[in-house]
């Protein structure tokens, strides 16, 4: 499945070595993840979500304040066949909760999951969460996969990069996209911000734009409610916190509890088959 990031040529795989014919060579990680991200990929010293953001997401999500919302990508999916031989690649996976949870509600076998993320502070803890399933250090601008290969990509909250997308998509394969709808976490941004800006509802257009085409959307509105400690979590998980003033901020950290809004907006789209 997984290709050198330098020249797109198969990786031969052993337990700690990736090397490809060319004679670029990568090691797996302690953590058992493989880091294909060649330093000049990186825009950034340390690319993608911090260590803080990462452990605040991982603790927030595993208390399933978004269990609803996978049930929700669950059902959407439930048609969507991964042959044997094929894969389904998350890329901007995060810290691998919602690839685990498909992973193992919808029956996929772990060996054909791929989780990719920029952050290796994210593919770390995805690799502690499922060591069965293959994680990778890269980037959404370059997956390091064999174009037209992907039965089933996933970009959830993700850094969508449409071209590459469609490239890494087998024909006949299928991208499932979640985007934050007008709502989401309302209450939060209400708190963190002077003027709580009004977004559209998110479309599949730009994704249309770049080939693909829409099969089925689905918009998940539902309240959690958040003690202290998960709304801590939870404005450090997402960049509403680091946006918002000390003042803010603080008054954030008094509130023992809120009830929030969650509104997410499902896309599933196709690579035509030829
Ligand atoms: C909002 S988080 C969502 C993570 C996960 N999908 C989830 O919903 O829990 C966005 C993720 O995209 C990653 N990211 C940012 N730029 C990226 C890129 N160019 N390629 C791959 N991942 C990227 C970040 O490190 C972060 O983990
Ligand atoms: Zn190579």
């Amino acid at each position: 499945m997984l290709c050198c990031p330098l020249d797109q040529l198969p990786l031969t795989l052993t337990d700690r070595h990736a090397r490809c014919a060319n004679g670029h060579h990568f090691d797996r990680s302690r953590e058992g993840y493989w880091p294909l991200l060649p330093a000049h990929f990186k825009r950034s010293r340390d690319p993608g979500d911090s260590r803080d953001m990462v452990r605040a997401r991982g603790r927030f999500l595993d208390q399933g304040h978004y269990r609803a919302l996978v049930n929700a990508m669950r059902t959407l999916l439930a048609d969507a066949e991964l042959p044997i031989g094929q894969y389904v690649l998350d890329a901007g996976c995060g810290e691998g909760y919602y690839l685990h949870q498909l992973q193992q509600q919808l029956g996929w076998p772990a060996h054909q999951c791929v989780g990719m993320d920029i952050s290796k502070w994210a593919v770390r803890d995805a690799a502690k969460r499922a060591s069965a399933i293959t994680w990778v250090v890269g980037t959404n601008r370059q997956p390091p996969v064999a174009p037209a290969s992907a039965r089933l990509l996933l970009c959830l909250f993700g850094f969508q990069c449409y071209p590459a997308f469609h490239d890494v998509l087998a024909p006949g394969g299928e991208l499932l996209l979640a985007d934050p709808g007008p709502d989401h976490l309302l209450e939060l941004r209400q708190l963190l911000y002077a003027e709580v800006q009004h977004k559209p509802l998110p479309t599949a257009a730009r994704a249309e734009a770049a080939g693909l085409e829409a099969v089925a959307q689905q918009r998940v509105r539902y309240r959690i409610s958040l003690d202290a400690a998960a709304l801590a979590d939870l404005a450090l998980m997402t960049p509403h916190f680091f946006r918002a003033n000390a003042e803010r901020r603080a008054a954030l950290a008094k509130l023992e509890s809120l009830s929030v809004q969650l509104d997410v907006v499902l896309h599933r789209l196709r690579r035509p088959a030829i």
